[in-house]
C-alpha cells in the first residue's frame, strides 16, 4: 500500500520529500502511463490547493491529454494554443499568476485562476508537459516551480 504522507518545513524541504515519495511510487515501473497516473494522484492529493494536476502527451503533431485528476479536460490542445502549447513549443515551463491575463488561456475548469506547465523532454523529444491549475490567483512561486521541474524529471527518468 502506498499512503501519501503530510509535507512539512520550508517549501524546498516540502518539494524533497515530495521528490522522495515521487521517486518509490515510480520505482521499478517504466510505463508511462501507470507513472503518469500514479504522480498525477501524488501531486494532487499532497499540494494544497489544487483543482487539476495532470499529463499531456505529445503525439508527434498536438498534446493529448493522458492521465489526470481533476474534472474533464480539452482532450487535444494545439501547440501553437494555451499554456500548455507555449511550454510545449518554447519547450519552457510556464508559470502564470493570473490565467485570466493570458489571451489564449484555455479554460477546461473555470475554477482555473494560476497554471504551472512544465515541459517533458526525453533528450531533445518533446513527450508532453505536466500541468498543475489552482483556483489561487498567484498560487505558484520558483520554489514551486523548482519542486514541479524536478518531479517532471523523475518521471522522464523512470521511462528510461
Ligand atoms: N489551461 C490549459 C489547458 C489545460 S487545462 O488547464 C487542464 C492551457 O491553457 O493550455
Amino acid at each position: 500500500m502506498f499512503g501519501i504522507t503530510q509535507l512539512d518545513g520550508p517549501k524546498p524541504a516540502q518539494y524533497a520529500q515530495l521528490a522522495e515519495q515521487a521517486r518509490g511510487l515510480l520505482q521499478g515501473e517504466r510505463d508511462r502511463v501507470a507513472n503518469a497516473a500514479n504522480l498525477s494522484a501524488l501531486l494532487f492529493h499532497a499540494l494544497p490547493q489544487l483543482n487539476w494536476a495532470g499529463f499531456y502527451f505529445f503525439d508527434g503533431r498536438e498534446l493529448v491529454v493522458g492521465p489526470f485528476q481533476g474534472l474533464p479536460a480539452c482532450v487535444r490542445i494545439p501547440l501553437d494554443r494555451g499554456v500548455c502549447g507555449a511550454a510545449a513549443r518554447e519547450r519552457r515551463t510556464q508559470r502564470i499568476a493570473d490565467v485570466h491575463a493570458v489571451a489564449d488561456h484555455i479554460a477546461c475548469d473555470a475554477a482555473s485562476r494560476s497554471e504551472l506547465v512544465v515541459p517533458l523532454l526525453q533528450d531533445d523529444r518533446l513527450i508532453g508537459v505536466l500541468d498543475l491549475d489552482s483556483p489561487e490567483p498567484s498560487r505558484f512561486d520558483a520554489d514551486d516551480q523548482r519542486g514541479i521541474e524536478a518531479i517532471a524529471h523523475l518521471y522522464v527518468e523512470s521511462l528510461q
